[in-house]
């Protein structure tokens, strides 16, 4: 039986890598996308892939990548577009316009432009499944003033493509991750940006996600079993939305011992 394309953006770490891994756990032949090249050969060699350099904040790289892609390995199933960048949770004032600008052109536009740039070509077989990696933030409001409506966008931006393309079967939805423990965030915490305890405390299940929690959650959406679902957006967030407001009555607490 031939082997399925999956594409994975941002794929040289965190969230993309593990879906990466696990498309190819799953018997994909997967297309290793980053801007860091280095970062994608190695994915890519660990997982019998194929690395490709792309910047998805430059429009005609986009479409050279799809270009390149389907014509080496095929027509692509499934793309995963992960690649994304965060930001320092500062007030407006102090918030560069330029460090906003590249939150829109990185998180949004260049996931817009990877939809299109796959999607016209899934179009036109009649078949593919897309996920696009929002987050929580994009549901509630934080102190990232670009970042924040940057992922609400990439939620419409799934809601509109599955409305668009859901006549002709190709379907298109989003996964909004919670707190996960990637090496962005790692970075953050390691640099006093985020604090752990504080990104833990107002979860349900009281810890971070694990990105390869992610990836099942994206590699089901891509999936037969999920051949009905499109335009939808589902938190993977070990109960964060559910949890959050809890911090008003004191935060989380276990059960007494004869509910647990
Ligand atoms: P990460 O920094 O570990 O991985 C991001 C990857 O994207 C890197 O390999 C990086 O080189 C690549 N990338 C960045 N800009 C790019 C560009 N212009 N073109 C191509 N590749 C580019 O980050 P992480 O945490 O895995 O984030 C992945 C996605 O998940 C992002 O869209 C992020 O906003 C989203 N997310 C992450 C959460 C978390 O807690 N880690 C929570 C919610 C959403």
């Amino acid at each position: 039986m031939e082997r399925k394309i999956a594409a994975v953006t941002g794929a040289a770490s965190g969230i993309g890598e593990a879906c990466a891994r696990e498309f190819a756990r799953q018997g994909y032949t997967v297309a290793v996308l980053d801007r860091n090249m280095d970062g994608a050969k190695r994915v890519a060699a660990e997982i019998g892939g194929h690395a490709y350099e792309l910047d998805v904040g430059d429009e005609n790289a986009i479409e050279a990548c799809a270009g390149w892609v389907e014509d080496k390995l095929g027509p692509v199933e499934a793309i995963v577009n992960s690649a994304g960048i965060i930001q320092v949770p500062v007030r407006p004032a102090e918030l560069p316009m330029s460090v906003f600008d590249d939150v829109v052109r990185i998180n949004q536009r260049g996931l817009y432009l990877c939809c299109t740039a796959f999607g016209h070509r899934m179009v036109t077989r009649r078949r593919g499944a897309i996920v696009n990696i929002a987050s929580i933030s994009g549901m509630i409001s934080m102190p990232l003033h670009a970042y924040c409506p940057a992922k609400a966008a990439v939620i419409s931006i799934t809601e509109c493509l599955a409305a668009e393309w859901g006549p002709v079967g190709v379907r298109v939805n989003a996964v909004s991750p919670g707190y996960t423990l990637t090496p962005a965030v790692q970075g953050a915490i390691d640099r006093g940006q985020r604090d752990p305890t504080q990104l833990t405390k107002a979860s349900a299940m009281q810890r971070l996600v694990d990105p390869s929690e992610i990836a099942t959650v994206c590699a089901f959406l891509c999936s037969p079993g999920a051949s009905a679902v499109t335009g939808i957006n589902v938190p993977v967030d070990a109960g964060l939305l559910c949890g959050v407001t809890w911090t008003q009555y004191g935060g989380m607490r276990m059960p007494l011992t004869n509910e647990a």
